[in-house]
């Protein structure tokens, strides 16, 4: 079995951060999000990952490589314009040729794992067989109906109705049979080929479409409220070590890691949360749920549930909470509320 991970689109839910990366580069629990979805593939035993990249190829190169770090030969397959999930599965025609393989949307976080569903497909190897979850409001999602047999009957994209409490999760598996389909089909409301019309083509024409249910851990990492939570749940499981460097005035509380450089100075640290490499703590209070990147300065801060990407410093703010700071960003204190914000970003000052 090959995987093929998507990891183009535009992000525009994940602004300002998808102005200077993709939303799949987001790091939770210091590790970014695409790396989290690879160590998945990685755990089913498949080696041969095509990955689908758009306009931020470069940056998600130099952070994946070859995947041989990840123990993957990973290929790039270059899509011009996100024109749909179906659009990616006929560009990677070429990579997957006739072989049977999981399809994995590089921004959705599954971190329970899917390998008894893999297992499942293997042995009976349906035309195709996705991965549902149940979720309170499925209107944002592709919705799967489907018969005590675990056949799928019907799937639609974002239902303004929804008939079933089932959500693709963005994992599928399928055999060669979806070729057809995806060359099949035509451009959706929002102009994309859907992989939810492909799997119903196959579901029409009387294909074995399956669903499995996914119990564990699911979530899109497409807006800012959806990392925050998925760090803090993946910092919940953190094997905790210090590595670097705590002072004997500093302390530490609950699931901590300080990685190897960091430095943490008459500052207490409440876990569960991570302080990357090289990164500087000093007089402040790290809060749980908070993972600080690499290369950060925090100074005179109080700061909890938030995450802190590589190389921005923070000091004199004593009340940051469900944060996302940027890379190499600035935030300090003055005596009046002074801004330089980019576009389409959000704050909330203390009133
Ligand atoms: C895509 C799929 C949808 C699926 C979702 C999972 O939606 O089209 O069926 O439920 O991923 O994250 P999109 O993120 O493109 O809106």
């Amino acid at each position: 079995m090959k995987a093929l991970v998507l990891s183009g689109g535009s992000g525009t839910r994940l602004r300002p951060f998808s102005y200077s990366m993709p939303k799949q580069l987001i790091p939770i629990a210091n590790k970014p999000v695409l790396e989290h979805v690879l160590e998945n593939i990685r755990d089913l035993g498949v080696t041969e990952v095509g990955v689908i990249v758009g306009g931020w190829a470069q940056q998600i190169t130099e952070v994946i490589g070859d995947g041989s770090r990840l123990g993957l030969r990973v290929t790039y397959i270059a899509q011009e314009e996100p024109l749909g999930l179906a659009h990616c599965v006929r560009l990677a025609r070429p990579f997957l040729g006739d072989d049977d393989f999981v399809m994995y949307l590089g921004d959705n976080m599954l971190p329970d794992g899917v390998v008894p569903i893999a297992e499942e497909f293997a042995e009976h190897r349906p035309d195709a067989q996705v991965v549902v979850h149940k979720v309170p409001d499925p209107r944002a999602f592709g919705v799967v109906e489907m018969d005590a047999e675990g056949r799928v009957t019907r799937l639609v994209e974002k239902p303004r109705e929804p008939r079933s409490d089932l959500a693709l999760v963005g994992v599928y598996f399928f055999t060669a049979a979806v070729h057809r389909a995806v060359d099949s089909i035509e451009p959706s409301a929002r102009g994309e080929l859907e992989i939810t019309d492909a799997l119903q083509w196959l579901v029409t024409r009387g294909a074995e479409v399956r669903a499995s249910e996914y119990g564990g851990y699911w979530k899109d990492t497409g807006r800012a409220e959806d990392v925050l939570e998925c760090n803090r749940r993946l910092l919940e499981e953190l094997r905790p070590g210090l590595a670097g460097e705590v002072d004997g005035r500093s302390e530490v509380d609950g699931r901590v890691v300080v990685e190897e450089g960091a430095r943490v100075v008459r500052s207490r640290i409440e876990g569960p949360a991570i302080i990357g490499r090289g990164s500087v703590v000093e007089d402040s209070h790290v809060g749980p749920g908070t993972s600080v990147g690499r290369g950060c300065v925090l100074r005179d801060t109080r700061i909890a549930e938030s995450i802190v990407l590589d190389g921005a410093s923070i000091s004199d703010v004593p009340g940051l909470y469900g944060s996302l700071i940027g890379r190499n960003a600035t935030v300090g204190a003055s005596a009046r509320h002074r801004l330089v914000v980019g576009d389409h970003t959000r704050i909330e000052v203390a009133a």
